[in-house]
């Protein structure tokens, strides 16, 4: 045998399918969104004007400039200066997918996996046909019973495994299987007394399970009657199946979902509630098999689609099962790779919900997910009172605790800064509530100033005629606090008008010169400005007797949130101010960031400082500012 590796059949297709093209080319290319399609520079040529295209959908990536033109491999060949068989092992590795090794040995290994699917299709054809047969009679109308119809048995491949100790095996045989295969692929098991291997799925509702191709690779097998055991028998670890990296209906639900539309698959607890969300128009729904969702799977379901929703029964059971799940994926999350949750009501899986209630309460139901982030924060809130300062600082203590599971430095200190918040705006409630039952109505503090949340933005609202970008911001220079971390924000907002504009920059300024921020210094610089007038108009008294307390900084940010200009192209002048402050931001950032270091060093004596490294370093913490600040002014 020469020693070129053989690419098995099917090989490039699941590769092809696991990999999205504008993942692995975004990483060379800066790609932005532009209907179905990501459109960016050519690598190839020196365009000026982008027009280079990737679809995901159609995989293939498509350059008007140089004409060039394929699918992922031929980019990776292309870009990398790789051979087919590079890039097809490079890809292969970041997809998870193993190539086998160049020796005879391997296509053995090949050949035997594939022939073990060979007898799992042919089980699974052989339990469908046994659906339809007379002894499939109680199965078919067990399945009739629970509102599946024979369309959908046909969909799903449901069958029924005969109540024999050896039928389905020697079915088997005749076709040509041996006992060997027969029992490595799980369909058999053998007797402790001697004798005859016996089969492993008797009297049961067959549920074949595919892989991620669609090879038949296991067997679920449900019992017909309440007092089987146990209620579900799945086939155990094969060569081919390892329950721990497979979900029920993974390749029909990738498909129902497409690609790059956002989103992401319906996880749900079994076999027939999958089914049921199918049937009801959910086509995007797997199950993992009878076990809590494990790492390997959680990256299964990323690869489909960057937000999936986790279903679970809204019992104490299935709370638990989705508090594990934001362990095991909280490590991992990223932009674009979270989960969302849903907590079914009544204690009732989705199959009962469907049934019961219908497609559209399911719908609702889902409408309702709530994000990972919010789960956690329920999680800790609610693990014990928070009635003394030492079981809050518990509280900050567990959330700042699972905020640093986060390995990806940009979502790490967002979810610290929203944990944060919800901390504040939370034991806020609590100190307000309790001053509430201390304080008869009518006297102490009046119930108009420092309300909170949204009356802070209807305070804003009410307090005259002046521009309400100008009162935003007044009232965040009377109350700097809420201004920590907020730079990136403020560039980023447009308040249309000169005025507000103008403080908005100030402001900026302020906060990356990280000078004292003051009422008396923003008012003159604003009418050296020209904004004179305007000034007089507004009515300081009110604005300084906004009191924001904490809660509010979140409505503040909302309502700063809602200047952000979304779906326009920036001028060209707003895009040069935007950069600019951004490059100042970031050198203050990294002057400030490069004292430390040096500081450090210093204190440690090292003596080799290698601001390089560090540099480095702050890059990959701060990852928002890398691509397109870069470059020279
Ligand atoms: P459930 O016991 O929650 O049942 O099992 P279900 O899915 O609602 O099933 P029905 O509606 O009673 O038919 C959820 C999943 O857990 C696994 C199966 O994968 C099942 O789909 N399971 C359950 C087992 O593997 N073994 C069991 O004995 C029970
Ligand atoms: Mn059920």
């Amino acid at each position: 045998m020469s020693s070129a590796v053989r690419i098995p059949d099917g090989f490039l297709d699941e590769l092809k399918a696991r990999i999205r093209p504008s993942d692995v080319i975004g990483r060379k290319v800066k790609l932005t969104k532009k209907g179905k399609e990501w459109v960016g520079l050519s690598p190839f040529t020196n365009e000026k004007t982008p027009s280079f295209y990737v679809n995901d959908q159609k995989r293939i990536f498509k350059c008007f400039s140089s004409g060039m033109g394929g699918d992922v491999i031929s980019f990776v060949m292309e870009t990398e200066r790789l051979s087919f068989m590079e890039a097809v092992d490079k890809l292969a590795e970041e997809a998870g997918m193993e190539l086998p090794k160049a020796d005879p040995q391997a296509a053995e290994v090949y050949d035997h996996r594939k022939r073990l699917q060979e007898v799992c299709e042919a089980a699974a054809a052989y339990y469908e046909d046994r659906l339809q047969s007379s002894e499939g009679a109680a199965a078919r109308e067990y399945l009739e019973g629970r509102g599946l119809k024979p369309m959908a048995w046909k969909r799903h491949r449901l069958g029924f495994a005969p109540d024999d100790w050896h039928k389905t095996g020697v079915h088997l045989k005749q076709l040509g299987f041996t006992s060997d295969e027969i029992l490595e692929a799980g369909l058999a098991k053998t007797s402790d007394r001697g004798g005859e291997p016996y089969d492993a799925f008797r009297g049961r509702l067959m549920f074949p399970i595919p892989d991620s191709r669609g090879g038949i690779i296991a067997f679920g097998g449900r019992g017909l009657t309440p007092d089987a055991k146990p209620k579900y028998l799945n086939s155990g670890d094969t060569p081919l199946f390892h329950k721990s990296r497979v979900l029920y209906r993974y390749k029909a639900a990738r498909e129902a979902l497409g690609h790059g539309e956002g989103g992401g698959l319906i996880v749900c607890e079994g076999y027939m509630d999958a089914i049921a969300l199918t049937e009801a128009g959910f086509g995007q729904a797997v199950a993992p098999l009878g076990t809590a969702l494990t790492e390997d799977q959680i990256n299964l379901l990323w690869r489909a689609g960057p937000e999936p929703v986790l279903c679970f029964d809204g019992d104490r059971a299935g709370l638990g099962a989705a508090y594990r799940a934001i362990d095991r994926a909280l490590p991992h999350v990223e932009p674009g790779r979270s989960l969302f949750f849903v907590l079914l009501p009544d204690g009732m899986d989705p199959d009962d919900l469907i049934r019961e209630r219908g497609p559209a309460a399911m719908g609702e139901a889902l409408d309702g997910k709530i994000a990972l982030s919010e789960l956690l924060w329920q999680r800790e809130r609610d693990a014990e009172p928070l009635d003394t300062p030492e079981r809050q600082a518990g509280l900050e203590a567990r959330l700042m605790g699972a905020a640093a599971q986060i390995k990806h430095p940009g979502v790490k200190a967002a979810y610290e800064r929203d944990l944060k918040a919800r901390m504040r705006d939370h034991f806020w409630q609590i100190r307000q509530s309790k001053r509430k039952s201390n304080f008869t109505p009518g006297k102490g503090r009046g119930g108009d100033t420092g309300s909170a949340g949204p009356a802070a933005v209807a305070q804003v609202q009410a307090a005259g005629r002046t521009r309400p970008g100008v009162l935003l911001l007044l009232q965040a220079v009377l109350n700097p606090s809420i201004l920590s971390g907020m730079e990136e924000l403020l560039i980023a907002a447009d308040f249309r008008n000169e005025i507000s504009n103008g403080l908005r920059d100030l402001i900026v300024d302020f906060l990356i010169e990280d000078q004292d921020l003051t009422l008396d210094a923003v008012l003159q610089s604003l009418a050296r400005q020209g904004h004179e007038k305007e000034i007089a108009q507004i009515d300081l008294k009110n604005i300084s007797n906004i009191r924001l307390n904490d809660p509010a900084y979140r409505s503040w940010k909302a309502a700063v949130e809602a200047f952000i200009p979304v779906d326009t192209t920036p001028t060209a002048d707003d895009e040069v101010r935007r950069l600019k402050l951004k490059r100042r931001l970031v050198a203050e950032r990294r002057k400030a960031f490069e004292e430390r270091v040096l500081l450090d060093q210093q204190e440690k004596a090292m003596g080799k400082a290698n601001i390089g490294d560090f540099w480095k370093k702050f890059e990959e913490q701060n990852p928002w500012f890398k691509g397109d600040a870069s470059g020279s002014s």
